[in-house]
């Protein structure tokens, strides 16, 4: 079977006023259809770069980088997930999470029913016909989850789409996203700065060296699923955090010296 993501021998350059930079060098990945693949490496390491091009927003400059297509011609290959709460401000929680069946051509009422479906599944019901500015940033953050999954991807890009929350509220959605994973095992590619968060998440985490990013390990995250917070407290949780800290270490020192 084919893979869903494929990342081959994958370059991307940018053109800047100091000349060509490298973001992204070589860098290979498989993501199975419906695994949950996390994505960790240091800050600059090309990990937006590369769910960009995933999601069609910028092209790779040589190699391959492509999502395998579905049976349905019909269904979306990918949605992303930001991390700044990228919902329409003048828009309900209702109209942005119908947005993109909106888009596709869904019938209104058909529409509107699949977003209460999700809204309710993401605990917004009764904020079904609030705008965002009358939202906390996990219920913006939710509905952007909520908008995406709607549209019902093949594959779903999240680039750290937690990481402007506070720690309970992230931990929460942390959870409620793994519920929704478990419903509908679609295929995920989760881009985290969060150790913990990887770990906790996905089935296979994938670190990547500093720039230019290229892919330095893959640790194969064999906890039991479903999974709550309390596997964190657990050895076998410190034994997969310490492996991918253990090699991310160096990457982020030298992230960091290049930066200085
Ligand atoms: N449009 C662009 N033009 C020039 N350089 C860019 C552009 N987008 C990203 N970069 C550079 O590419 C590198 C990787 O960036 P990015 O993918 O955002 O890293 P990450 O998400 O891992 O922190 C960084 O050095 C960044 O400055
Ligand atoms: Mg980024």
């Amino acid at each position: 079977m084919s893979a869903k993501i494929v990342a081959r021998s994958a370059e991307k350059r940018f053109q800047t006023r100091q000349g060509w930079m490298t973001a992204l060098h070589g860098f290979d990945l498989e993501v199975a259809e419906g695994e949950f693949l996390c994505l960790v490496g240091p800050s600059g390491c090309g990990k937006s770069t590369f769910l960009r091009i995933l999601a069609g927003l910028d092209h790779a400059t040589d190699g391959e980088v492509r999502i395998t297509p579905g049976p349905d011609p019909r269904q979306p290959l990918a949605n992303v997930v930001f991390q700044e709460y990228a919902v329409f401000p003048w828009k309900t929680v209702l109209h942005n999470v119908a947005f993109g069946l909106e888009m596709r051509g869904v019938r209104r009422a058909e529409r509107e029913a699949a977003a209460r479906r999700w809204i309710d599944k993401v605990a917004l019901t009764r904020f079904a016909d609030y705008y965002p500015a009358q939202l906390s940033g996990g219920m913006k953050q939710r509905v952007s989850i909520a908008r995406a999954l709607a549209n019902d991807p093949q594959v779903l890009l999240m680039d750290e789409p937690l990481g402007a929350l506070d720690a309970q509220t992230r931990a929460v959605l942390q959870e409620e996203l793994l519920q929704l994973w478990e419903e509908a095992r679609k295929t995920v590619l989760y881009v985290t700065h969060s150790i913990d968060e990887a770990v906790f998440l996905g089935d296979r985490v994938v670190v990547m060296t500093a720039h230019p990013g290229t892919l330095k390990t893959v640790i194969d995250v064999d906890l039991p699923r479903p999974r709550d917070l309390g596997v964190m407290a657990t050895p076998a949780f410190a034994a997969l955090t310490g492996a991918v800290w253990e090699a991310l270490r160096d990457e982020v020192h030298r992230a960091m010296a290049e930066q200085a």
